[in-house]
């Protein structure tokens, strides 16, 4: 049976049941997208609605209030009655508003609903909407499948920023340990202190990457063959100049983590506060590296 989240205690499901009347009275397309979006930030950070969930909630709710009101309407419902137990998507975009539900069942074996169920599905045609039973949709999985690559390049560029940030402190390091010649004695200080100080960066970002879309997006094998591809690139040279060529790979790569977050409306204030002091570092860096390059 599947799980029906109405019935459950603190969930953005069961509050949409419960002020599902009063949403669906409000006028104003904006009033009703801020009301519960208002709603889902409190549920965010009372840890009811999960990181992933709560970004993906809010990427939806702003496309269908782009939408209209019969959109957004359409959407909470939607909402409220996939998680009632129903896989619930919204159809294409015919005036007549309508709600889709379909249940658990892939192959459209329809199964009885459970009298909850049924009442909700009246509750929601009763604000005029249709709500279609065991219908198959494939734009569904069109619209799923799109959602999915949206968040996946998203977390490609936090991993690439994280993968350089291995790659570069790598780097150092053995510049650290590489250091000869007439400037021996001040590279092996200016590398120490440029690995040095990258610990606590490399620690925060990939927590904060772990905080969006779980461990597995810092897993070993992963970002060594994204740390291994910076290494190579910067190959060959000496350390000063190999060094000046990763600090502008670095700044370029921030700066694309930042456009995409900020496009994907899943730039936090955390993280853009972590990208301005990170690339405001590096570009110290960068000075300290040219001002030994041009001595
Ligand atoms: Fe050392």
């Amino acid at each position: 049976m599947p799980k029906d989240l109405t019935q459950a205690a603190d969930n953005p499901t069961r509050w949409l049941h419960d002020n599902y009347s009063a949403l669906m009275g409000i006028q104003n397309p904006e009033e009703l997208h801020n009301y519960v979006v208002e709603a889902f930030v409190d549920f965010n950070k009372r840890g009811a609605l999960g990181n992933e969930n709560f970004r993906k909630f809010k990427m939806d709710i702003d496309r269908a209030l782009s939408g209209g009101m019969a959109r957004l309407q359409s959407y909470l419902s939607n909402y409220m009655l996939a998680g009632a137990g129903m896989r619930a998507e919204w159809a294409n975009s015919t005036p007549g508003m309508m709600a889709t539900m379909i249940t658990e069942d892939l192959d459209c074996n329809c199964v009885a609903l459970t009298e909850e169920q049924e009442r909700l599905a009246a509750l929601v045609e009763s604000y005029g909407f249709t709500v279609t039973l065991c219908e198959e949709n494939v734009l569904d999985f069109v619209e799923e499948e799109e959602l999915i690559s949206e968040a996946g390049s998203t977390q490609d560029a936090l991993q690439e920023a994280l993968a350089l940030l291995r790659a570069q402190q790598w780097n150092y390091w053995s510049s650290h340990w590489q250091a000869q010649g007439d400037n021996a004695y001040g590279n092996h200080l200016l590398f120490q202190r440029l690995y040095e100080g990258m610990e606590d960066r490399i620690d925060a970002l990939a927590e904060k990457i772990v905080g969006y879309f779980g461990s597995d997006a810092v897993d070993d094998s992963l970002i060594i063959e994204k740390t291994q591809k910076w290494i190579k690139k910067w190959e060959g040279g000496e350390s000063v100049s190999r060094a000046i060529l990763s600090e502008h790979d670095m700044q370029s790569t921030f700066k694309t983590a930042y456009d995409k977050l900020k496009e994907d409306d899943a730039l936090s204030l955390g993280l853009d506060d972590y990208l301005m002091a990170a690339a405001n570092d590096h570009e110290t860096n960068l000075y300290l590296l040219q001002q030994v390059d041009k001595g």
